[in-house]
């Protein structure tokens, strides 16, 4: 099927609403994607005719269930390149992330280790790793980012020749800044030196497939609500063996094998990591917004959310006094800014009074705003939804909200 982005709007039913009599632009993709008709259709049918606890049952609905949620393993494994028992369902990349720390880092990490993290990372990619890197003496160090928002390749090198490095945790796509780290290099640098690698996917799933045995990363972590499925799922992917080998996060029922108050033994990966009552609907829904994405023409995609941050760059930059953070060729559609003599809180306040939805402040990455010396920041970030059109009215909206404020 080729790529025709109003056909692809007309299954987003909220596209068509309107914010304060105008129609809404919704340029907040990064923080939630909105959701398809087939993801949200799916949803009420399971609520509607299915709804049943997994693995627990010998009940004809639960068993059902149990072959859903199993089937869409499946399919999520299959859409990363991963096999069916390397992909626990978690409620969202934050809790992915907390898992490896806790789990691998509070069995693996020691007085002296050293985790590293690139500065442009979200906090859920540094907030988990200092909590345990706290625990167990080791030290939580900074790649250092470059003034267009790359990673510092000489530094990472450097850091990975002089320090203990234990294991490093870079995303795929900066939320803020866009920017993709050359991830096969850095996981190559970082599997020289013994160390392993975690990838937030967050931001990258959404906008390339990822296929994590070419990539070999160890650990890659992603929310379903950026991509086009509801919130409270998420993925956690980590190397069997690595898995297998990690002690479990959370205790409760579903990831045991067998429990006396002397000794618990524990259910084999992936369900050893999946305590208590999972988000059922949550991973079939996910699988459906996979299948949806699957059934799309990925090249053409690509080429349109491209084209609306080359077009939403070209435009914005037409603005006077206005930067741009994140400039490297490559990046994820994704585009921060800020305006000399504006304060970013305002101008997304007045962008919201004319129906468009950015986001402001600091993007729940302060480390990234320290470096670039400022407090917050206006981001667009696009969804393949988008158009030109709705760039437009960005571009406009910015235009009269400077002359408001100025
Ligand atoms: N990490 C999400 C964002 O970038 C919430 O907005």
């Amino acid at each position: 099927m080729a790529f025709d982005v109003e056909h692809i709007r007309s299954q987003f039913p909220i596209l068509a609403s309107e914010v304060y009599g105008r129609p809404l632009v919704y340029l907040d993709s990064g923080a939630t994607a909105q959701k398809p008709l087939c993801v949200i259709e799916r949803e009420a049918e399971l609520y509607r005719t299915l709804n049943a606890n997994i693995h627990r049952g010998v009940h004809h609905l639960s068993d059902r269930m149990t072959a859903l949620y199993e089937a869409a393993r499946s399919t999520v494994a299959s859409y990363i390149g991963a096999q069916q028992r390397e992909v626990v369902f978690t409620s969202g990349a934050t809790a992915s992330i907390n898992l490896v720390a806790r789990s691998w880092g509070g069995a693996n990490l020691t007085a002296g280790d050293v985790v590293l993290a690139s500065t442009m990372e979200h906090h859920s990619n540094i907030v988990p790793w200092q909590i345990v890197a706290q625990q167990r003496g080791a030290t939580l160090r900074q790649i250092p980012i470059l003034d267009n928002g790359a990673i510092d390749m000489e530094q990472y090198a450097h850091l990975l020749a002089t320090e203990p490095v234990k294991i490093v945790a870079i995303t795929q796509a900066s939320n803020t800044l866009g920017t993709r780290p050359d991830l096969k290099t850095m996981i190559t640098m970082a599997h020289s030196v013994g160390a392993l690698v975690l990838v937030d996917g967050c931001q990258g799933i959404v906008h390339e497939r990822v296929d994590v045995k070419a990539l070999d990363c160890d650990f890659y972590a992603f929310s379903g609500h950026k991509l086009y499925a509801p919130t409270g799922i998420g993925v956690l992917y980590g190397k069997g063996e690595i898995l297998d080998a990690m002690p479990p996060f959370m205790g409760g029922g579903d990831m045991v094998d067998k429990v006396s108050f002397e000794r618990t033994t524990y259910a084999p990966v992936p369900l050893k990591f999946e305590a208590g009552t999972a988000n059922f609907i949550g991973a079939v829904t996910l699988a459906e917004a996979t299948a949806f994405l699957a059934s799309l023409p990925e090249s053409e995609v690509l080429a349109h959310e491209q084209n609306l941050l080359r077009y939403a760059t070209e435009q914005l930059l037409g603005i006077e006094g206005l930067t741009i953070y994140g400039t490297t060729v490559d990046k994820a559609p994704i585009v921060s800014f800020n305006v000399a003599g504006c304060d970013h809180y305002d101008i997304g306040m007045i962008l919201d009074k004319m129906g468009v939805a950015v986001r402001t402040g600091h993007h729940c990455a302060q480390p990234t705003m320290e470096r670039f010396g400022v407090n917050g920041m206006c981001r667009a970030s696009f969804g393949l939804y988008n158009t030109t059109a709705e760039i437009d009215a960005l571009v406009n909206g910015v235009i009269r909200a400077v002359k408001m404020l100025r």
